[in-house]
């Protein structure tokens, strides 16, 4: 049996790889550029760095800076209006998660009729889309190389996702310099949504020797180099190391998708605006407890990639890895879902709607019950 296992992305990685930009840009002969960042990202001095490179090209800019955490349809709508009337040609988008799947998102309305919310799936947009150069300021999403760009409906109350090759960037600049100013608590929520990533893609019902190759090749260095990154944001190897981490992870789960860990993070960010990499870390540890059972031998290959003693006993061993996930959340400082301001009354709704989510298709314990939930969110409660 054949599998696919789908890679596009071009590369400008290390410190100082900014300075490729205007280069890039007079490839595409670029003319109008439409640049989106978000409020975070111009107040650490990145956006105004970014800004006099494209300044280097023969272009003019237009700036979209209103990008919001987990972004919607109508910022995407409203950013969409502003591109379509500038008649931007090249998109260059730096930020994190949000501001990469909005210029994503803008980037299917320049050449495809909106609404947004109709290329919601797997691979509905049509036709091709113009340049997109990614600038990740976030070690995290991997969205600068994802074929995939996470909205929020505010009328559904979901978060859903494009999945398109069509909509993957067309050149990636990572320069670590640009997560250095990252606070602690975005530093480690993000990092736990790339380790998030290579777990959920390594157990997934798609994993294929391709994706796991790439997945254990990153949670290693995730692993070892999250703890130094929160420790000290100025300790510029281990901001290299995760940047490395979260690229060679993306390759994983953009071909093997997620689960039930992404399934009750997106709701608990529909509903309640969680930071994405803070839910999925509040209750990472205690969903993987749930799957071993349904995929103890994996469990076992990913605690003995990040070096952990196996003692040769699946039934015991097989829990290794969510016992060193409770550690790590508690040293890395991640809140618990009442610290996160959810309600046990909120519990029912929740679990209602993380059981209509379609990543759920991909986790490897299938079968998922309204208890199964409600007594993991109780767990990180
Ligand atoms: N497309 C994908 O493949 C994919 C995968 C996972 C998650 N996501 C989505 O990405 C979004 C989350 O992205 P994120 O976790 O990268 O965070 P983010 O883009 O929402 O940014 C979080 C906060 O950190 C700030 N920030 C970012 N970089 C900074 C820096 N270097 N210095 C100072 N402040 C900085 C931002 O201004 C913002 O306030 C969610 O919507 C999530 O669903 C997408
Ligand atoms: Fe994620």
């Amino acid at each position: 049996m054949s599998y696919n296992f789908f890679v596009k992305s071009d590369i400008e990685f290390g410190c100082g790889a900014i300075a490729k930009l205007p280069e890039m840009l007079k490839d595409y002969e670029a003319k109008k550029v439409f640049l989106v960042y978000d409020g975070g990202v111009k107040a650490a001095g990145i956006a105004d760095i970014v800004l006099a490179e494209i300044e280097k090209s023969d272009a003019e800019v237009v700036i979209f800076d209103g990008v919001i955490p987990n972004p919607t349809n109508e910022v995407v709508e409203q950013a969409a209006a502003l591109a379509l009337e500038a008649k931007a040609d090249v998109f260059v988008a730096v930020g994190g998660g949000s501001s990469i799947d909005l210029a994503k998102a803008v980037n299917v309305l320049m050449t495809n009729e909106g609404p947004i919310g109709r290329y919601g799936g797997m691979n509905m947009v049509k036709n091709d889309l113009l340049p997109l150069i990614a600038i990740p300021t976030t070690a995290g999403t991997s969205s600068e190389i994802t074929n995939v760009s996470a909205l929020i409906d505010t009328e559904k109350v979901i978060k859903y996702v494009i999945i398109d090759n069509k909509i993957v960037a067309s050149k990636v600049i990572c320069d670590p310099d640009f997560t250095r100013t990252m606070p602690v608590s975005v530093t480690a929520a993000t990092g736990m949504d790339a380790i998030t990533h290579a777990v959920e893609s390594y157990i997934s019902n798609m994993a294929t020797p391709l994706t796991k190759y790439n997945a254990t090749a990153g949670l290693r260095l995730l692993h070892e180099y999250l703890p130094r990154a929160v420790k000290d944001g100025s300790d510029m190897e281990a901001r290299e190391q995760m940047m490395l981490g979260c690229v060679i992870t993306g390759f994983s789960f953009s071909n093997a998708n997620l689960g039930f860990v992404h399934a009750i993070a997106h709701t608990l960010s529909a509903h309640f605006g969680l930071p994405h990499g803070m839910a999925n870390a509040a209750v990472l540890p205690y969903v993987m407890e749930y799957n071993a059972e349904a995929c103890p031998k994996e469990m076992c290959e990913l605690a003995s990639a990040i070096g952990l003693p196996l003692i040769g006993d699946v039934e015991k061993d097989k829990y290794l890895l969510s016992e060193e996930l409770m550690k790590l959340i508690k040293t890395l400082g991640i809140r618990t879902l009442s610290e996160q301001g959810i309600t046990e009354d909120a519990f029912d709704m929740l679990a209602d709607d993380v059981l209509r989510e379609p990543v759920l298709g991909f986790n490897p314990r299938q079968g998922v019950t309204k208890e199964d939930v409600i007594g993991i969110l109780r767990k990180a409660f």
